[in-house]
């Protein structure tokens, strides 16, 4: 495929057919994957490739927790798990609140889960002792799993990177067996999606590129 029409194109399947996805093929999608940047090239990633429906039903279930909060705070008008805005969602309407579908069975029914993790101690977190959350760790994990997904799309796959379960990441260690310093960055169902690809909707370039400073004028085509 044409580079700019897969980017154009790559869109977070979350329903999949019955067909198999052979390690001959994930081993080819991975083996595209692995040219991603990370800091100081280090390549801490690891992916644990599930396709015991067990664990499959168990890390959907890792999910919930997290996918409750997320449609809480949509429903309340917020914008879900920031770390700026506290949120105004009580305990109990969270516990009240199902986790919708769509959040939690992409998991169980994909032929196959990729659990990509990265190994902290090859990770430069230059973030870390800044006030805020950290975002500079994900950079060097995050362009591989992309990476997954643009190769995914080329051999006719597709997915989505997830990461509710991440918020029960100590049950995830335990279920997979991971050692403590190896973070789960995203879980990602892989498989032949239902649909064909819908119009990706991005807000305009204008809309959040601006010249010289924040609030500068808008970059324009
Ligand atoms: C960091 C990150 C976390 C995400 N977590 C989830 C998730 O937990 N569950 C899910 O269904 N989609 C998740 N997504 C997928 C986004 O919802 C999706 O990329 C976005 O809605 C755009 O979808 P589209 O490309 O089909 O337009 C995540 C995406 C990213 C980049």
């Amino acid at each position: 495929m044409e580079l700019y029409d897969v980017m154009r194109t790559t869109f977070a399947a979350r329903e999949f057919n019955a067909d198999p996805l052979p390690d001959r093929i994930l081993y080819e999608i991975l083996d595209r994957a692995r040219f991603a940047p990370s800091g100081g090239n280090r390549q801490g990633w690891r992916v644990i490739v599930v396709r015991d429906p067990a664990t499959k039903a168990q890390l959907a279930a890792l999910a919930a927790p997290a996918a409750k909060r997320y449609a809480a705070q949509v429903q309340a008008g917020e914008n879900p798990w920031n770390s700026v805005d506290p949120t105004s969602v009580s305990a109990g309407t969270i516990d009240r609140t199902p986790a919708p579908a769509r959040l939690t069975e992409p998991v169980k029914q994909a032929p196959v889960v990729l659990v990509v993790c990265v190994d902290l101690k090859f990770v430069a977190s230059i973030d870390q002792n800044l006030p805020r959350v950290g975002v500079i760790s994900g950079a060097s994990i995050y362009p591989f799993a992309w990476n997954i997904l643009l190769a995914a799309r080329h051999e006719g796959f597709g997915g989505t990177i997830t990461t509710l379960a991440v918020a029960e990441e100590p049950k995830l260690q335990a279920l997979l067996g991971l050692p403590a310093h190896v973070a789960v960055a995203a879980v990602i169902p892989l498989g032949r999606p239902v649909r064909p690809l819908t119009k990706l909707k991005r807000a305009s370039v204008s809309s959040f590129a601006t010249l010289e400073r924040w609030g500068g004028p808008p970059l324009a085509p």
